[in-house]
């Protein structure tokens, strides 16, 4: 894996609103927590922590990780390597997320080498890699709920991806992604790294359909899923309980690559 510099330019922010999705709008569980009080996506800052951290322990290399790490999740880093003992890299959740991350930088860096030039990270949180794999002719896209894409904007150096609103319980992320300039008749790789355990099945099989009708033959997805409950050991499993109602949240999953298909698997299309 490659840290190049980054080309400096201002990020775009394009706000979709096409392609709703009427009948299941107002059904976003996040959102109606939240009504009224819109917060930037704390989950997705506790991740970024976490890349931070491992980054520190040598696990990962994210050096634009910490650069976004809010004061709150800083004070939880420190927190993790000072006191009462300085935590381990090997924990499962963390040593999960350590693969999950790889996984997804190996799924980028193979597009890269193959010629795919478009890369668009759907729920992208505090995703680094428009800067760690910058690359000349690519474009990346991240595609946010804006809270958290404005909080992003903020703290992220300069350059980076073009930045694409959307909700996606109401939104279809193709579209959005075609209003953000994503050509659809070039192949592109969509990656949805820890976003589908907070969508319902209907909604993400929903996406994923739309992204396989409207995108070029060679595109690719790299998307991950939390585990069925019954699934690992007795201690993965107790653990889960124990994490409930957070345990959607999980970062440890099963992770799945795969090419745009014409007939096979026709009910999302990958
Ligand atoms: C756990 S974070 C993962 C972030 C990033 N992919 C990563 O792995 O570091 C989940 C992300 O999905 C986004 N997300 C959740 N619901 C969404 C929705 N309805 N529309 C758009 N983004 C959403 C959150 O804002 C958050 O950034």
């Amino acid at each position: 894996m490659t840290t190049r510099p980054t080309e400096l330019r201002r990020p775009r922010t394009v706000r979709s609103e096409s392609y709703p999705y009427p009948e299941i709008a107002g059904a976003a569980p996040e959102r109606a927590i939240w009504a009224g009080v819109a917060k930037r996506s704390r989950t997705a800052q506790g991740v970024l922590a976490e890349r931070a951290l491992l980054t520190e322990m040598g696990v990962l290399s994210d050096p634009v990780a910490r650069k976004m790490v809010a004061p709150p999740w800083a004070a939880f880093m420190w927190f993790m390597r000072h006191w009462p003992f300085p935590t381990k890299p090997g924990s499962v959740t963390r040593a999960g997320l350590a693969a999950r991350v790889s996984w997804y930088d190996a799924q980028v860096q193979r597009a890269i080498e193959t010629g795919v030039q478009q890369i668009a990270v759907i729920g992208a949180g505090y995703d680094s890699r428009a800067w760690r794999f910058a690359s000349s002719g690519v474009q990346f896209y991240e595609l946010d709920l804006g809270i958290t894409q404005r909080d992003k904007r903020r703290r992220a150096p300069a350059g980076g991806p073009t930045f694409v609103e959307a909700d996606l319980w109401t939104q279809s992320a193709a579209p959005a992604l075609r209003d953000g300039g994503l050509d659809r008749s070039r192949a592109a790789l969509f990656i949805l790294e820890g976003l589908t355990m907070y969508l319902t099945e209907d909604v993400v099989r929903r996406q994923l359909g739309d992204l396989a009708e409207s995108s070029a033959s060679k595109s690719l997805i790299a998307v991950d899923f939390s585990p069925p409950p019954e699934v690992g050991t007795a201690q993965d499993r107790r653990r889960m309980r124990l994490r409930a109602p957070a345990a959607a949240k999980s970062s440890s999953c099963s992770s799945t690559v795969g090419e745009r298909q014409r007939s096979s698997r026709p009910r999302v299309g990958w």
